[in-house]
């Protein structure tokens, strides 16, 4: 049995699987050459899967996110998600990116049902998934507190909830916990697994951490310098759920060596 198969997703395969096909993105710039961001990808996912892009900066994670996102459009080629072609914003996705992004001014619970609001959806049955989201992210006696007074971690897991309250089948994530500091981000990890694992969405994971991308993944993109490719698609064996001490493997060295290798950092 492969990893990845070992935490299915819903019960309709297609829901939260989706394909990249030769996807371009070439920025117009006023005045100058046009920037090719993103040269040519293709890939794909299936429900429930955790899909990692590594890649150095500047390289066109983010722009690739975007466009699963739909919130830029591809130059060329075709991006398709849960059965549906992506032609621009659509309900069913979740983001969360580097800086946690809540609303000062809204206490924890309310920024986590904003985006419920935003949909015009009925809050009935909301609170339940807030309360069972608030406690798997271990932030229930947060739950009338303001952001400020909140770590950068907690903010990060408050996101983290916004992000999964309507449900979405897919969960976009950019570098969420690049400005955690090492001890934070493993438990970071650790509980987004537990997250997927209880939620059984898709999440495609963008970073530039070697580590944090062999152990959150069932695959790991390594893209090339900008205009993004892919250099090369590891596939990560290790079991389901994770274990902490999987990271000092002679297995996760060598799948540390791979990356290294594809990203030019070890030569
Ligand atoms: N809206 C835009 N208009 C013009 N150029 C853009 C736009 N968005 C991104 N770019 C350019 O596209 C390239 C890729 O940017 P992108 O943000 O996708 O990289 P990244 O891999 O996410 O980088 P980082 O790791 O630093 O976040 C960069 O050269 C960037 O300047
Ligand atoms: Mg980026």
């Amino acid at each position: 049995m492969s990893a990845a198969s070992s935490h299915t997703g819903p019960e309709d395969p297609g829901l939260g699987s989706g394909t990249l096909q030769n996807v371009k993105k070439v920025f117009g710039m006023e005045g100058a050459s046009d920037l090719v961001a993103v040269k040519d990808i293709s890939f794909s996912f299936s429900s429930g899967e955790v899909i990692s892009l590594l890649g150095p900066s500047g390289c066109g994670k983010t722009t690739v996110l975007k466009m699963i996102g739909g919130l830029i459009e591809a130059t060329s080629g075709e991006i398709t998600v849960s059965n549906s072609l992506v032609r621009g914003p659509y309900e069913n996705v979740g983001m969360v990116f580097q800086t946690p992004t809540l609303m000062p001014w809204r206490s924890v619970i309310s920024n986590i049902k904003f985006p419920l609001e935003v949909l015009g959806k009925q809050l009935t049955d909301i609170d339940d998934k807030a309360i069972s989201l608030l406690k798997l992210t271990n932030l229930t006696e947060f739950k009338n507190a303001w952001p400020h007074e909140l770590s950068g971690g907690m903010q990060q897991r408050a996101a983290l909830c916004r992000a999964l309250i309507h449900s979405p089948e897919i969960l976009l994530m950019d570098e969420p916990f690049g400005a955690l500091d090492e001890l934070t981000r493993m438990e970071m990890n650790d509980l987004l697994l537990k997250v997927n694992y209880q939620e059984k969405n898709t999440v495609i994971f963008v970073t530039h951490s070697i580590s944090e991308a062999i152990y959150l993944s069932d695959k790991v993109h390594v893209f090339s310098k900008r205009p993004a490719e892919i250099r090369k698609t590891i596939n990560i064996n290790l079991p389901h759920p994770r274990n902490p001490t999987d990271r000092y493997t002679d297995y996760f060295k060598q799948l540390e060596l791979d990356a290294g290798e594809a990203l030019g950092v070890i030569r």
